[in-house]
């Protein structure tokens, strides 16, 4: 196996967890998406609004798996292992190769929330980042009011590294965004998954 970062897109990696599988997105994977994104307590803080037709959750099913295969970013389609059904999406929405950074992203649908499994998928994703894609920081921007999402950040151990003024723009609205960043020194997971020979 080639240990450089670019190696991950040779084929796309599939992680296993305790409960989950996180595999590749694909097309018949829209009418879950339209479920989960069409919910506007998912998307509440979310740069677009909930979606209303199915052809932009099949967008979205085209788009995330052709970044993958551009050998741009990865996302994973969430699983519970005893099941094929997508419940949620999480991944790097942007990698910054020679800052060894990227930036984290994430939705579950809302019948799955409070169980553990955000915190149990992205501890995969993260030390897949850390090890395999060689990241030493990954950044997560959240909106004022968000706290589901800044709590299982802290969770993770992500610091809140400040607020980023009017850093996002949409709706007619510019928006606050919280920084929160985790560096791969201060990821526990991490430690536990790389014993010393
Ligand atoms: C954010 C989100 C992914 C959390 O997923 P989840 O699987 O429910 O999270 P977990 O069960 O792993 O919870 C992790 C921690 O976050 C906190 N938390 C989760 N949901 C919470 C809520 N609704 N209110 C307050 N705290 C919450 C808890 O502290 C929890 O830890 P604990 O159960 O040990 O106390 C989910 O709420 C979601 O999909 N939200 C909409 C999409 C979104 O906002 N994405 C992020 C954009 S930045």
């Amino acid at each position: 196996m080639r240990s450089d970062p670019d190696a991950i897109f040779d084929q796309f990696p599939a992680l296993e967890t305790a409960r989950l599988t996180l595999r590749q997105i694909r097309p018949s994977d829209a009418p879950a998406l339209f479920a989960i994104f069409s919910d506007p307590d998912v998307t509440r803080y979310y740069d677009q609004p909930a979606f209303t037709e199915l052809a932009q959750a099949e967008g979205l099913a085209a788009r995330m798996p052709q970044r993958f295969a551009d050998r741009r970013t990865i996302r994973w389609g969430i699983t519970r292992s005893t099941d094929d059904h997508l419940i949620g999406t999480c991944g790097y929405a942007e990698w910054k190769r020679h800052f060894r950074c990227a930036a984290v992203g994430y939705e579950l649908a809302q019948s799955e929330w409070r169980q553990g499994i955000m915190t149990e998928a992205l501890t995969a994703v993260l030390t897949f980042g850390f090890t395999r894609m060689h990241l030493n920081r990954v950044e997560a921007y959240v909106m004022t009011g968000n706290d589901a999402s800044m709590r299982l950040l802290q969770k993770l151990g992500f610091q809140e590294e400040g607020l980023l003024r009017q850093y996002g723009y949409w709706q007619n609205a510019y928006h606050d965004l919280h920084l929160f960043a985790l560096l791969k020194r201060d990821f526990s997971a991490l430690q536990d998954f790389v014993k010393p020979a």
